[in-house]
């Protein structure tokens, strides 16, 4: 066996897909399970999107396009990001990505050179660390504190902020806690990356699924931000898109040129008729992806009941996303050790707090992407095992 680059072992899996596997070895088996750890829609993308997108495979578009997407969904993306983030943004300063990932992947590789150092607050998706420390760069871990509704605490940022610090990654609404940035936050997150020369990588692809009439802010609607921010977002969550693959970033051209040449080298560009669905995904009608999240409110809302009834076991509500993030702290067992006993013991699959940086022990990730059922006879599952083991 050749020896591999070191980089490797930078890089990370995610816990999900291992959860997942394990979850399908015990069905095998003839276990049954309920999986509450995927965060992939359970619907179906808007009847228009699939209609679009067959018809544009029948029409032949399967070919290559060019690499930064094509210039109508391009345009489609700016005008969405301009009228709801109140800038103005053009075709030029966006890029259409093989999804939100390689956006991601993209804007920290041509960021980051090995020493740098890359701020991420925690618990956090767990892509950005994994491909921030693949470039050679140094995480400096922020704490989220649930009691702070899980958004950042912006002295925390300032504490470990230094010379070094090239990056600043942020999510909104988060993954997996669901909490959201305030206003007054992002503002002092541009005033430090302006002062400072860092920038601030803000992944908002969670930006539609927010819940009890509250808004997205987002990064770039933040006086100056545009100078400094690369905005991530994309057609998976929104849309139920997730295997599309497309994501975007809308940056200012000297990055967006960037991560266009990343793209020439890697995946070349994201497929045609995807992108052709993804234009008619923007023009709506909305009322399926209204209906969705209408949905996730109600399971959210599901969850938080049944979880503060569980011995042990609290949670607040989370403001956006379709992830409950449960405090597990009173139960004495750690989050790997709860999540392996939930699933082999009451055959329920979510993720330990852990999955996502160790500030997320003492929690787990419970995913309500999936149907109403499911949380049901999930929650019903945790309650029965949690009484069962304090008797
Ligand atoms: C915070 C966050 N960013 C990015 C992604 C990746 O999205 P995509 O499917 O578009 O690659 C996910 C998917 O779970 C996510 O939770």
């Amino acid at each position: 066996m050749p020896k591999l680059a070191n980089r490797m072992s930078s890089l990370g899996v995610e816990g999900a897909f291992i959860v997942l596997a394990k979850a399908r070895e015990l069905e095998r088996e003839g276990k049954d399970v309920i999986h509450l750890e995927i965060g992939e829609p359970g619907y179906l993308p808007p009847r228009h999107v699939l209609e679009a997108t067959k018809k544009a495979v029948d029409q032949g578009m399967t070919k290559y396009t060019p690499s930064a997407g094509i210039y109508e969904l391009r345009e489609a993306i700016a005008d969405r990001v301009s009228s709801t983030r109140g800038v103005d943004v053009s075709a030029e300063n966006v890029v259409v990505t093989v999804g939100a990932k390689m956006a991601i992947f993209a804007s920290l590789v041509m960021l980051v050179d090995p020493g740098d150092e890359v701020v991420i607050p925690m618990p956090a998706y767990p892509a950005y660390e994994s491909v921030a420390r693949f470039a050679g760069g140094v995480v400096k871990p922020v704490l989220l504190r649930e009691e702070k509704g899980f958004s950042p605490d912006v002295e925390d940022i300032l504490s470990v902020v230094s010379e070094k610090t090239k990056a600043i990654v942020i999510n909104t609404p988060g993954n997996p806690t669901g909490g959201i940035y305030k206003r007054e936050d992002l503002e002092e997150i541009v005033k430090l990356a302006i002062e400072k020369d860092i920038v601030i990588i803000s992944d908002e692809i969670y930006e539609d699924i927010i819940f009890d009439g509250k808004k997205h802010e987002s990064i770039l609607s933040v006086p100056g931000a545009e100078d400094v921010s690369i905005m991530i977002s994309g057609f998976s969550k929104t849309w139920a898109m997730t295997g599309y693959r497309l994501g975007y970033v809308v940056a200012k051209k000297e990055f967006t040129e960037k991560i266009t040449k990343i793209q020439i080298n890697t995946t070349s560009c994201p497929a045609h008729f995807t992108q052709i669905a993804a234009i008619e995904a923007l023009k709506g009608p909305w009322d399926e992806v209204k209906a969705m999240i209408e949905d996730y409110q109600y399971k959210r809302d599901l969850i938080y009941d049944e979880i503060n009834k569980i011995n042990g076991f609290t949670m607040i509500k989370p403001a956006g996303t379709f992830y409950a993030f449960p405090n597990i702290k009173k139960t004495g067992m750690s989050s790997e050790e709860m999540a392996t006993k939930l699933l082999e013991e009451a055959g329920v699959a979510l993720l330990p707090g852990t999955a996502f940086g160790d500030a997320g022990e003492g929690y787990l990730r419970i995913s309500f992407a999936g149907p109403r059922e499911d949380i049901v006879e999930g929650m019903k599952r945790i309650r029965e095992f949690m009484s069962s083991i304090s008797q």
